[in-house]
């Protein structure tokens, strides 16, 4: 039987500070067979889109105590959430043509062997990279986040960081949507500016050139964090600002 190539991103070593391009490695490998053997639950998918988020950088280092998400491997393929077409299926749940999205594999074809982790994609009419974002983890991160554990309430006053990213914009907009007044921070102007005229924030700043955080934090009176990476600064702040009873700090 011919066999089909498949083109794989492979981490070529633990990650020391920031990532490089030679972190990586794009090979040629054989694809799995196409076909899943009788008797089998697995499914095989051809990737369609494939998302690239802050957390995998966390993988590419070896760490000694096992974090929540595994390390990568060096010379294994790079794994993350995407979007797929089943190409074939031994599992009940899904058949070939199916459009599903979950955890897979940074290369053209990936044989997933627990497929019950996938969820089929019910709105094939949405564009359907739209399931690397809102209508995926990013979406329900934002949702729960905001939703389930900030509770909001309309004319709330809600602050955003790492505004202008996949959760954060989400957070923004989900909030207007409630009644809330909005205000992101984000890294640079042309992201300050997304926030002001693309995703709808009542006010935004860029965080690396305002010489008085306590003074541009007190323009909002709600605080929500977007628990994220940068620096301690901001969080810190409002923790602080939190503690004088004029303002509330919902993590
Ligand atoms: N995406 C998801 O589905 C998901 C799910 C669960 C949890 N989370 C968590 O939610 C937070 C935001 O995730 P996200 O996916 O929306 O990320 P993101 O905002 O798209 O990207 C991270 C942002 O953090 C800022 N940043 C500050 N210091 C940085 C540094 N040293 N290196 C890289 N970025 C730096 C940058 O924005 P500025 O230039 O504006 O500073 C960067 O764009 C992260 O803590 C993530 O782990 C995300």
């Amino acid at each position: 039987m011919a066999t089909v190539s498949n083109r794989r991103v492979i981490l070529k070593r633990y990650v020391t500070g920031f990532p490089s391009e030679d972190d990586m490695e794009v090979v040629t490998a054989e694809a799995p067979p196409l076909a899943v053997p009788t008797g089998s639950s697995a499914v095989v998918v051809k990737n369609l889109y494939i998302s690239c988020d802050p957390y995998m950088r966390h993988r590419m280092t070896r760490h000694e105590v096992p974090n929540y998400v595994p390390d990568y491997v060096p010379g294994e393929v790079l794994t993350n959430y995407g979007v797929m077409k089943v190409i074939s299926s031994g599992h009940a749940d899904f058949k070939t043509g199916d459009f599903v999205w979950g955890l897979t594999g940074w290369e053209e074809y990936t044989l997933i062997d627990h497929p019950e982790t996938l969820s089929k994609i019910n709105h094939p009419e949405l564009p359907l990279s739209y399931y690397t974002g809102v209508m995926a983890l990013p979406g329900l991160t934002s949702y729960a986040g905001f939703f389930e554990v900030c509770k909001p309430k309309k004319g709330d006053y809600v602050f955003v960081s790492a505004a202008s990213g996949a959760v954060g914009q989400i957070v923004g907009q989900l909030a207007k949507i409630t009644g809330c007044y909005v205000v992101g921070s984000a890294g640079s102007d042309e992201k300050v500016n997304l926030l002001k005229t693309k995703f709808g924030f009542d006010d935004a700043f860029n965080y690396k050139k305002e010489p008085d955080l306590d003074a541009v934090l007190k323009r909002s009176t709600l605080i929500i964090i977007n628990k994220n990476n940068l620096g301690k600064s901001l969080p810190q702040r409002m923790l602080s600002l939190s503690d004088n009873n004029s303002y509330q700090c919902r993590l």
